[in-house]
């Protein structure tokens, strides 16, 4: 990949020579946000660029967790075809900087102040050898349950606080007639909720030990084990059509009363929000049983490229906007996230929202925040992807049992690093 990524930078080297008339007033931006809730997100963007006067020109590829949307950003970097920007998750900012295709947002940033701003685990990502690469828009956490507050009431249930809860829980919704769990089969939804499963299972230390730092001991022991377990016992929850499902088809499902709960990213309320849901009345937002206090986030990210000299001035107005307390306020509110600054007012978010970044500041405190694998802030994508593979065939009954999976999730991500 490397070799090809350097070919583009000549490519768009080149570019930069031979353009030279006016600015080009144009955004051009690679995504994943086709969802209700994510659209409606992107356009509070798209309305702050227009009234500076900036086009918007869209490049979405469908496909949640973005998987889809990154093999089309190499093919588009690799003939040279830089967007101005392109949404990615931490680490893969991280394989294009060191690629040396990113460009450089350092004045701007220190204009605006980001260093004090930006929380340093956010920093981490988007900063490179010293240089502003990318842009934070957000920070999303993955432990939540979305619940539909009808069903809840009509089960008679209330908020699980550990796992064996969570299992009590789902099996009234069972005995209700009604579908306990809302999951989308594709492999980056159930890695998302195996991240839960295993920082609830093996608590903050196992998670970052295992899910962090890789540590062989952790990846393939008794606790490792017991978190497969787990999942197999939600696995059981699931309705027989879920295999392929979208997620926002999943969050449908609990908006429309169909399934008690889903257990996703906050970007799942974003979709609550699109549909005119008030949480507390409409539905509820839970710390996955057993996770409370810990955070595990993935904070999407505005990668920016080196592009040529006339596309600049729109790079900068389009970091520049991305960054505003307002936008990060405004944007936020609808997407589901919080802001990625410490210093915007919870005053316009809801009470998930509210939870969200009160929930956050306490794990940055507390040294509980940790970085979700199943969303791109665990380790590089190869291990990401190899993680992601292991759990899905676990899901799906390719892998068998626990001991296996475990061999399995320890050969994996040792060929992939
Ligand atoms: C992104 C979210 C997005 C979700 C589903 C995640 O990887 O961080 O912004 O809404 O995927 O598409």
């Amino acid at each position: 990949m490397l070799r090809k990524l350097l070919i583009g930078t000549a490519l768009a080297t080149s570019f930069a020579f031979s353009a030279h008339a006016a600015d080009v007033k144009e955004v051009q931006m690679l995504h994943w946000w086709t969802s209700g809730g994510e659209a409606a997100a992107l356009n509070v963007l798209k309305q702050d660029l227009a009234k500076e006067g900036y086009a918007w020109k869209d490049v979405p590829v469908a496909g949640g967790g973005g998987d889809a949307a990154m093999t089309a950003l190499k093919a588009m970097v690799a003939a040279g075809n830089y967007p101005t920007a392109s949404q990615m998750l931490g680490y893969t900012v991280l394989d294009y900087a060191a690629a040396g295709v990113m460009g450089d947002l350092t004045e701007t940033a220190k204009k605006e102040g980001w260093d004090k701003s930006v929380p340093a685990a956010l920093q981490k990502f988007s900063v490179y050898d010293g240089k502003w690469v990318a842009a934070p828009v957000n920070v999303h956490s993955v432990n939540w349950l979305w619940i539909n507050k009808a069903v809840m009431d009509k089960i008679g249930g209330t908020e699980p606080k550990t796992f064996d809860d969570f299992v009590a829980l789902l099996d009234k919704a069972k005995a209700a007639g009604v579908i306990p769990l809302a999951l989308g089969g594709q492999n980056w939804q159930e890695a998302t909720m195996f991240d839960s499963v295993v920082l609830s299972t093996g608590g903050p230390e196992f998670y970052k030990k295992a899910m962090n730092d890789l540590d062989e001991e952790s990846l393939k022991s008794d606790t490792m084990k017991k978190s497969f377990d787990n999942l197999a016992k939600l696995v059981k929850y699931v309705d027989p059509n879920f295999s392929g499902r979208d997620w926002n088809l999943a969050t449908a499902m609990v908006i429309k009363g169909d399934a008690l709960v889903q257990v996703m990213g906050d970007w799942a309320k974003g979709e609550f929000h699109a549909a005119n849901k008030t949480p507390g009345t409409d539905f509820l937002c839970y710390r996955f049983p057993g996770t409370d206090g810990s955070v595990i986030y993935n904070s999407d990210m505005f990668g920016m490229f080196n592009v040529p000299e006339d596309r600049k001035a729109a790079q900068v107005a389009l970091a520049t906007a991305t960054l505003s307390k307002s936008f990060q306020s405004a944007f936020n509110v609808v997407k589901g996230s919080v802001p990625a600054r410490t210093d915007v007012p919870d005053t316009d978010f809801d009470a998930c929202g509210k939870k969200g970044i009160a929930d956050l500041k306490k794990a940055n405190e507390g040294g509980t925040l940790f970085g979700s694998l199943a969303q791109g802030y665990g380790a590089p994508p190869a291990v990401a992807n190899a993680y992601k593979d292991v759990v899905s065939k676990f899901v799906h009954g390719q892998i068998k049992t626990s001991d296996e999976a475990v061999t399995e999730l320890v050969k994996a991500i040792d060929d992939a690093k």
